[in-house]
């Protein structure tokens, strides 16, 4: 397994290209299972989950073609309608292909995502929106079946609570669905609203995404399109974070204005750190000079709340600064495995249920850590890249999953930084 050695104390000036955004590329691929016409997404990060959703969709016979950040899929009728354990369980949003292929053919059977170490992350949201649009479940053997006689039936779907994939999940299905969809208290997230731009251009009727109700006319097809993957607005936060906590000037390339608007208003209370809007929205600058006394209260939230997916890398750009902050988990019951792995680097922090105190830690040093979970590994890629001397990082497949070229695009910007093959 590959490492990453990382030697701290540097501060970061340069520019980096964000790449395409994972969470958005993924269900937009699963949504190829909706045509038999030929489907074309530019600017798609090249990661390890995009390769498990390129094998799964292969598994379910779309002819897949990934090249230099651009697919091609072209989807026939699959041979099976399984989403088997072994391709399932390495990443939870291949439960996205139910919507789509129960959908399209009538039937799915997927393997449950199972655990993760971010929690529990049940699939009930999923199953009973798409219940209520005539779908039939049974659970036997770690497999969801899902069954439907003719079309799903247009439903008003009021969701308990807010969740990204099932918004998704239903919102693909309803597309081909007979009649009107509504989806109430829906996630608003704009990775939504690229899978609801691109449906539309596949020919679907989506209105009102970006806002908690959805309201999808369903049609007999859809065709075939291209669309380009927004930029990734979590590995954006992510080298926000790094500037935070290492100092220095950055210059983000890529971004669009919606995700440079979002990051100011999530970052606002990070008061020593200056965010400029450049060439309308497409650059972001950073800037980060003095280490003043700060003390923060940020909870994660749904979108446009402080992300989740950020939460691990706030903690570890704090390490040093002088105030006392407090960091509280809303969304993921168990979303705090980076903590005794910064603890032993020194990291002044304390768990109290959902809360993180964070306080000063002067005496932040390098250490052998262990990468649990996506942005948890994120989190000591920062804290490394803030302290005093070597630290390595091993399983960094965590990494792998959501960050393009990571060691390459923060080595540019001056930080020493190189991955150990295994
Ligand atoms: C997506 C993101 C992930 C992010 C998360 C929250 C993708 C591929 N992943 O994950 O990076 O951290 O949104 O912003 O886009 N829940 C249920 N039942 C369900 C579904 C969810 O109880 O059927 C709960 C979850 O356990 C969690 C909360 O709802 O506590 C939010 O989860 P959800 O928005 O569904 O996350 P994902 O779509 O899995």
């Amino acid at each position: 397994m590959d490492r990453i050695e990382i030697i701290g104390g540097n501060s970061l000036n340069g520019k980096i290209k964000i790449s395409g955004s994972k969470n958005s590329a993924l269900p937009i691929m699963a949504a190829s299972l909706l045509t038999k016409d030929k489907i074309s997404i530019s600017n798609v990060p090249n990661l390890s989950d995009i390769k498990s959703m390129i094998e799964l969709l292969k598994s379910l016979n779309v002819c897949v073609n990934f090249k230099s950040s651009k697919i091609n899929l072209l989807s026939s009728t699959p041979k099976s309608l399984i989403g088997s354990y072994e391709l399932v369980r390495k990443m939870r949003a291949s439960f996205l292909i139910m919507g789509p292929l129960i959908a399209k053919y009538g039937k799915a059977s997927v393997s449950l995502p199972g655990g993760c170490a971010i929690g529990t992350r049940p699939v009930n949201l999923h199953l009973d929106g798409l219940s209520k649009m005539g779908v039939k479940f049974k659970i036997d053997r770690g497999y969801v079946t899902g069954e439907i006689k003719g079309r799903l039936k247009g439903a008003d779907i009021e969701m308990d609570q807010k969740s990204v994939g099932a918004t998704e999940n239903i919102l693909m299905a309803a597309t081909l669905a007979e009649g009107t969809t509504i989806i109430r208290n829906a996630a608003c997230e704009p990775e939504i609203s690229d899978l609801s731009n691109f449906l539309n251009k596949m020919g679907a009727n989506i209105r009102g995404y970006g806002t908690n109700k959805i309201v999808i006319k369903g049609k007999q097809f859809l065709n075939g399109c291209s669309h380009k993957i927004m930029p990734d607005r979590i590995e954006s936060g992510t080298f926000v974070l790094c500037v935070f906590g290492c100092s220095g000037e950055i210059k983000l390339e890529n971004v669009n204005n919606e995700i440079c608007m979002h990051l100011l208003k999530i970052f606002r209370q990070l008061k020593t750190l200056k965010l400029t809007i450049l060439d309308k929205g497409r650059c972001l600058l950073i800037k980060k000079t003095k280490n003043e006394d700060i003390s923060l209260k940020i909870e994660t939230n749904e979108y446009p709340g402080f992300p989740t997916d950020l939460q691990a890398q706030l903690t570890s750009s704090l390490l040093k600064t002088k105030g006392i902050s407090e960091i509280t988990e809303n969304i993921f019951e168990n979303r705090f495995m980076h903590i005794s792995e910064l603890i032993r680097m020194g990291a002044n922090l304390n768990q109290i249920g959902s809360k993180v105190i964070v306080t000063e830690s002067k005496n932040l040093k390098g250490a052998e850590l262990m990468a649990t979970d996506l942005r948890a590994s994120s989190s000591l890629v920062i804290a490394g890249l803030m302290a005093k001397g070597k630290t390595t990082i091993n399983r960094v497949y965590h990494l792998d999953r959501g960050y393009e070229n990571l060691e390459k695009k923060l080595r540019q910007c001056g930080a020493k930084i190189r991955r150990i093959k295994s």
